[in-house]
């Protein structure tokens, strides 16, 4: 007998046994070290997933991206939100999480969009670039000559920190205590932890709250070349931001700046690192970096998945979702369909077209994707030009267990000279 293929022309062999019911929960360890496999059977077997703990998972380009783009589908409502709220309607992380554009919808969402663009636009984050470019040069100055480092720890973690401080306007003297603050203030994004982490979470947030209160102040009196001043002063004809509004967006920038950002030189230095041509065929061709950063992003997702809820029902898939019941966007899965990407599982530094799904679509898409884009490209190149001879100093690394950001724990890697 002919064994049949699936849409991805993948075998399955009828002699053999049935595959297992399909089971999808992000929770498992084995969904953290590798959720390829069970994104693949998603898309091929029911793309439009009722899981078993009552949330819709929406697998496929298609349908992703369509969902990313229908107002039948609420973030402010969506469960993550919902569920920040129910750790106490007066916690510093709900009211964080309610009034940051993140998590509303329009009309809230459209007005704050716009006044946060004024600011925070092309122009301010290409400025950028030159520091961008110093404190990568200083990170890696300050690696030894030859030995082991953690990629994460060493190099990725301090540079969207201090990206995101320098724009922002933080005193230098003021950035130790800041790392700590963004830390928590990371983990809004995955608040189905502990409630002992809430707390942490709560606190960092009040802190900081504080310190931004008095540093907002400052610069309403003496404003500066910072995008701290810049928020102060964008107008919409009368409208601008309130107070409570510019302290959401500041930590917001934070908590949606740093991991992802991480997530997107950790991840993509480990996919480097395990196609040693993709590498090579780099370190010879730097001009094929943002080419690079575009597949990478697309082939280990920094963010995985978006959360929503039906705020009426509505039709995808072939499926009935009803009003209340929350949907996830998996955007990982969505770049993995080979339906759209040809041999989607393929690590292609020069894909053509690649119109990947990493940054979002529609109203919500990634404001800070300028200055991601732009801290990975000066950074991956960085990396691999001045210490070419980068090994992996392990086969497993360590995945972080947070269901929507996919990200390494630390990637410890060896290299023997220093350019
Ligand atoms: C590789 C790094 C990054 C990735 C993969 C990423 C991904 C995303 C995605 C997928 C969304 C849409 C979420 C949704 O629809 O639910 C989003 C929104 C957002 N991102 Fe990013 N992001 C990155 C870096 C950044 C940076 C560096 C900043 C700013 C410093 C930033 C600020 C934002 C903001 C403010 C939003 C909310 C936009 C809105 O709701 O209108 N992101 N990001």
């Amino acid at each position: 007998m002919q064994p049949v293929t699936n849409h991805n022309g993948k075998a399955h062999d009828l002699h053999q046994s049935q595959p297992p019911k399909l089971k999808f929960n992000p929770f498992l360890p084995e969904f953290h070290s590798d959720p390829y496999p069970i994104y693949d059977r998603l898309r091929t077997e029911d793309p439009v997933h009722l899981s078993s703990l009552g949330i819709w998972m929406i697998s496929r380009y298609v349908d992703v991206i369509q969902a990313l783009r229908d107002p039948h589908l609420s973030s402010e409502q969506s469960h993550i939100s919902r569920y920040s709220r129910q750790q106490g309607t007066l916690s510093p992380v709900a009211a964080l999480s309610s009034k940051c554009l993140f998590f509303r919808d329009p009309p809230d969402h459209t007005r704050l969009r716009r006044l946060v663009s004024k600011a925070f636009n092309p122009r301010v984050i290409e400025e950028m670039r030159p520091r961008i470019v110093e404190f990568v040069n200083e990170l890696i100055d300050g690696i030894g000559g030859a030995g082991e480092i953690d990629i994460i720890a060493d190099f990725s973690k301090p540079l969207p920190v201090r990206t995101i401080s320098e724009l922002l306007g933080i005193p230098e003297a003021d950035r130790e205590q800041l790392k700590h603050w963004s830390h928590w203030l990371g983990q809004i994004f995955d608040p189905m932890k502990s409630s002992n982490l809430s707390e942490q979470v709560n606190q960092a947030v009040l802190e900081f709250r504080d310190y931004l209160i008095d540093l907002i102040a400052k610069r309403r009196q003496y404003p500066q070349n910072d995008l701290i001043s810049a928020l102060i002063q964008a107008r919409d004809e009368q409208d601008q931001l309130t107070e409570d509004e510019l302290l959401v967006t500041c930590m917001l920038l934070f908590a949606s700046g740093e991991e992802t950002t991480v997530n997107l030189i950790g991840n993509g230095m480990l996919s480097l690192l395990r196609h040693p041509d993709q590498l090579a065929k780099l370190q010879e061709h730097p001009s094929l970096i943002p080419s690079a950063v575009e597949e990478l992003l697309r082939y280990e997702s920094p963010l995985q998945i978006c959360g929503r809820t039906a705020i009426a029902n509505f039709e995808i898939g072939g499926k009935t979702i009803r009003k209340g019941v929350p949907v996830f966007l998996l955007v990982g899965s969505a770049n993995r369909d080979p339906a759209q990407f040809p041999d989607a599982d393929r690590l292609d530094l020069a894909r053509p077209d690649n119109r990947h799904l990493a940054f979002g679509d529609g109203i919500h898409y990634c404001l800070g994707s300028g200055l991601a884009r732009i801290q990975g490209q000066i950074a991956i190149h960085a990396l691999i030009q001045r210490l070419p001879s980068l090994q992996l100093s392990t086969d497993t690394p360590q995945w972080r267990e947070n269901i929507f950001l996919r990200g390494l724990q630390t990637l410890p890697v060896t290299f023997s000279q220093r350019g």
